[in-house]
């Protein structure tokens, strides 16, 4: 099959009701977007994978929901007050801000390496080579707390969910008696002022995290870290059913790792713009927990009752975006195919992700006795799935390329046999093949 491209998958979202921009009838905002229904049924069945995966199956990990708005001091330990930051370059004719790397086509943020690489450089805005020094930029958002906008009062959007993981580490360990190893995970809203938010929702300033800190004694991390590298590709692979071509491996070198990570690995995926990132491993050592110790004066260390050694656990972090993630599911299922000479959109999702498992239609909505009876089918699916589609819009031919573009993987239709013998067709989305089932045998063709 061709290669996928971003606008295929930008105009199916919109004209489907996957993702929207967000404040579209006020021209939009740039780096944020609306999930739309169908869109909030896909991210909602990654996000109950994930924390299927990740929580319910492992007994030593356990969920938490921080607020989005901390203590500040909190991003001060954490060194985002002073290290997250990305490499800019304004121009000086026209004053547009650039990603100083993205435009010098690199992974280093090193300011000197990007000023050698961008000495020739022009402004891709205005064409003029008056591109000024690059220099660090802080991503995170402010805000105010409280009546009083002034110093005492700022703080930040969080720019990681890890955060307030970190901080709840000694509340969660004493309340669910956890030891060594153990780890928190938790999904939620992360904000990044993003110098050039691009490509949809690969980069965006309001994102959602699902990340989980996994706290060990210092001897196992290279186990450790490798298991979960081992849990990322696995969770993508087989259940969300990425093919393995579309992903790879990306090890950070030191260059490109963030303020608190001594080793990182991200699983990328092919978008439509090439591989990126979408996934990251990483050893956070005990950056996090000492650093939060020396700021808050609470100790964090933790006392080995085996080998009666007093530390401070390091850990390991996975953590993926879940805007990121149903681009990669989206891009990964979307196929154009030739059929009897006309070109028909499916995506090829599987079925624990499709927004709606099965639609039911009547064969001719004006006729009362077919609609009655499909209801019948309809209603009955419905208690047994839930995300049961009613679609008795158009010709069939037109429904069935409907509920293809979104996904479903089986559409139910109800005809006058129905009627004499209690069979249905079901039509299968990807071989596009049609069989006579009996009403009683429906749910377990579907499932
Ligand atoms: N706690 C570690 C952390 O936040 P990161 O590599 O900065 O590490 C983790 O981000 C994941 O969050 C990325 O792999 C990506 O999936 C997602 N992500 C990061 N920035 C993003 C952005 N601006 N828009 C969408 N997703 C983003």
């Amino acid at each position: 099959m061709s290669e996928v491209k971003m606008e295929d998958i930008v105009s199916l979202a919109k004209r489907r009701g996957f993702v929207f921009q967000a404040s579209e009838i006020y021209g939009g905002l740039a780096g944020f977007y609306d999930y739309g229904p169908l869109g909030v049924e896909l991210a909602n069945n990654i996000k109950q994978l994930w924390w299927q995966a990740m929580v319910r199956e492992h007994d030593n990990i356990f969920g938490v929901d921080g607020t989005i708005i901390q203590n500040p001091k909190l991003w001060e330990a954490s060194g985002h007050v002073a290290g997250f930051t990305d490499p800019l370059v304004d121009c000086k004719s026209c004053g547009a801000r650039h990603r100083a790397d993205h435009l010098a086509d690199t992974d280093s943020t090193d300011l000197n390496e990007l000023k050698e690489l961008l000495k020739d450089k022009a402004c891709p805005t205005c064409g003029k080579k008056t591109l000024m020094e690059p220099r660090k930029y802080n991503m995170m958002m402010k805000t105010w707390v409280g009546p009083v906008e002034d110093e005492s009062s700022i703080s930040y959007l969080r720019p990681e969910t890890a955060g307030s993981i970190f901080i709840n580490y000694e509340n969660v360990r004493e309340t669910m008696r956890a030891k060594l190893p153990f780890g928190i995970a938790q999904i939620g809203k992360a904000f990044r002022n993003e110098i050039s938010p691009r490509d949809f929702i690969f980069r965006v300033r309001e994102l959602e995290q699902m990340e989980m800190q996994y706290f060990i004694k210092p001897d196992i991390q290279q186990e450790v870290y490798e298991r979960w590298r081992e849990f990322a590709w696995k969770f993508l692979t087989e259940r969300l059913g990425i093919a393995e071509d579309n992903l790879k491996w990306h090890e950070h070198d030191v260059k490109e790792r963030a303020h608190y990570a001594a080793a990182a690995h991200d699983i990328y995926f092919k978008y439509p713009q090439g591989f990126k990132e979408l996934w990251g491993t990483h050893n956070r050592t005990d950056f996090d927990l000492s650093n939060h110790s020396r700021v808050s004066g609470k100790d964090l260390s933790y006392f080995d009752e085996e080998s009666k050694e007093r530390f401070t656990p390091y850990v390991i972090e996975s953590s993926v975006g879940v805007g990121r993630m149903l681009l990669a599911v989206l891009v990964d299922a979307y196929h154009e195919e030739e059929i009897n000479g006309e070109t028909r959109v499916v995506l090829k999702l599987a079925a624990h992700l499709a927004p709606y498992r099965v639609a039911v239609s009547p064969l001719l909505k004006n006729k009362p006795e077919l609609v009655e009876k499909a209801k019948e089918v309809y209603q009955m699916l419905k208690k047994e799935f839930g995300n049961v589609m009613w679609d008795d819009n158009g010709n069939i031919g037109k429904r069935y390329r409907r509920q293809d573009e979104i996904g479903t993987p089986y559409c139910v239709v109800i005809d006058f046999d129905t009627l004499a013998d209690n069979t249905v067709t079901i039509r299968d989305r990807d071989t596009t093949e049609q069989k006579r089932v009996e009403i009683k045998d429906v749910i377990s063709s579907v499932s």
